[in-house]
């Protein structure tokens, strides 16, 4: 099927799942929208984000999208349930990766990143219920400033990481779980914060789900050359400089 498949986030943080979805159906033409303008969703309350989350959608819509995935934990958290109800194409949302990390723990914690506004919210209560032994919430305030400002690998990432983990890496840690796609981003300086911890984030089995979802309803293009656009409800000249960069890492 021709039609494009709409991917958004609150921002740039959703380029590590459209790059992911990239790779994996190279024949389907995605279009992104990154809600810049409002980012971040992560301190704003269900309303808000919900609000936000409609007029992209509605972005989307206008472009005759067949399939549509929340390229974010947050907006997912608040905005999936209803918008699965409301809209006649698919909707492929995204959660913490909990349950991989829970296969991999031994006898350590399991620390789960995440937006304030994601673990805050119902959908999160109830990931923890199934997978949360041993699972410890860190709500990681200040990373997603710094990814919308293209620090990724620098000293400024790696101070706001620091005070985020240093005290709960005391504790024997079995794996982090990245509950949010623009920590995706900062992978390096994690793995510099906290050497030797698994890195858990959920952006393959996102793709994963929604290559199965374009089989089931037989709208997956399976010729041809795909393609990717970007673009942003915020300013054109910074963001969009900064998705290619981070879509070409
Ligand atoms: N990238 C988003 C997520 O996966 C949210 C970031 C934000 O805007 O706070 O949760």
């Amino acid at each position: 099927m021709e039609r494009p498949i709409g991917i958004f986030d609150s921002g740039v943080g959703g380029i590590s799942v459209l790059r992911e979805a990239v790779r994996v159906l190279p024949e389907e033409k995605f279009l992104f929208v990154g809600d810049n303008k409002n980012a971040p969703y992560g301190s704003k309350t269900r309303e808000e984000i919900i609000t936000c989350v409609d007029s992209v959608v509605e972005q989307l819509l206008e472009q005759n999208i067949k399939a549509l995935v929340i390229a974010c934990n947050t907006a997912t958290a608040a905005a999936a349930k209803e918008l699965r109800a409301r809209l006649p194409i698919p909707v492929i949302g995204m959660e913490p990766a909990l349950k991989p990390a829970h296969l991999i723990r031994k006898e350590g914690q399991i620390i789960v990143l995440a937006t304030p506004a994601t673990l805050r919210m119902e959908k999160f209560a109830d990931l923890m219920e199934k997978y949360g032994e041993g699972a410890v919430p860190v709500p990681g305030c200040g990373i997603v400033e710094c990814v919308e400002s293209g620090h990724i690998d620098d000293a400024e990432i790696e101070g706001v990481l620091h005070g985020l983990l240093d005290a709960p890496l005391r504790n024997k840690t079995d794996a982090i779980v990245l509950g949010c796609t623009h920590y995706v981003f900062v992978k390096n300086a994690l793995a510099r914060v906290a050497p030797h911890v698994p890195l858990v984030d959920g952006n393959m089995g996102t793709v994963q789900q929604l290559n199965r979802v374009l089989k089931e309803r037989g709208i997956r293009r399976a010729e041809g050359k795909g393609s990717y656009a970007l673009d942003t409800t915020g300013d054109r000249k910074v963001y969009i400089p900064l998705m290619e960069r981070l879509m070409n890492l």
